[in-house]
């Protein structure tokens, strides 16, 4: 997600694959996502990190969006572990902090907008998949488990995916209070339907870049807040990349 390049960095012995070169990849054009594929290792497993990804609201396809994870999928990746920057909902978060994602609701697939739409390949994936426990359970306690031993704080909640590319008005911080959702942002949640569709167990963690109030109390320039956005997902980097290591090496 937004800013999250330097988790890249810390690829040892690293093959990079710029997303223009890898055929179907969309570019991520966003700035401050760089898009690439980078391969190596990181605490002493082999990964894959997607540094940068396509958004919905960029204009490609939810089929497009969720390439790169159908390709990690054949690569053989098993563990797909989702971050991203969400706007706080629930008045308990501050810029800045972490939230472990227990569950998501799919807004912009209610209104039709599905990776899955479309024939389905059974070889891949099951027509109708599940999602509930589409955050493994077991990685979400290693999760809370490793936080707690490198004294990262952790939030837990719910994360709903909205189309974007504008933010959210107040009336729709209020509505979206009452839907149950705990974080909001504009990605993740078509990866993570195409990752448990092709069987793949999923962690996901969001930065909490700013908080939502449901009043219109600050009125930022949209470009300003998307400098909020980049510098408090910035300063929480370290902490999330410290995490996503100690995951990755205990799992
Ligand atoms: N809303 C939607 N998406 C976001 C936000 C937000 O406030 N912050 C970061 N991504």
């Amino acid at each position: 997600g937004s800013g999250l390049a330097e988790l890249a960095d810390r690829v040892s012995d690293p093959v990079r694959m710029a997303y223009p070169h890898i055929p179907h990849f969309a570019p991520a054009t966003v700035e401050g996502h760089p898009g690439e594929l980078v391969i190596g290792e990181l605490a002493s497993k082999t990964v894959a990190v997607l540094s940068g990804r396509a958004h919905f609201y960029e204009g490609y396809p939810m089929q497009q969006v969720t390439f790169p994870v159908r390709v990690l999928r054949v690569l053989g990746v098993e563990t797909l572990i989702v971050t991203n920057a969400a706007g706080g909902l629930n008045p308990a978060f501050r810029a800045g902090d972490l939230m472990l994602i227990a569950d998501h609701i799919n807004f912009v697939g209610m209104a039709g907008f599905s990776p899955l739409r479309g024939p389905n390949d059974p070889a891949i994936g099951p027509r109708f998949p599940l999602m509930d426990n589409a955050y493994d359970p077991a990685l979400r306690q290693l999760a809370r488990t490793i936080a707690q031993r490198l004294g990262i704080g952790l939030q837990e909640g719910v994360y709903i995916m909205l189309a974007g590319p504008s933010f959210e008005s107040p009336a729709e911080v209020r509505f979206l209070r009452v839907l149950g959702a705990d974080a909001v942002g504009m990605s993740t949640v078509p990866e993570v339907i195409v990752a448990r569709h092709g069987g793949m167990r999923v962690l996901g963690i969001s930065v909490i870049s700013n908080v939502l109030t449901g009043t219109p109390v600050h009125m930022p320039g949209v470009t300003q807040l998307h400098d909020e956005v980049l510098a408090a997902g910035q300063a929480a980097i370290p902490r999330l990349a410290e995490l996503i290591a100690g995951v990755i090496r205990e799992m």
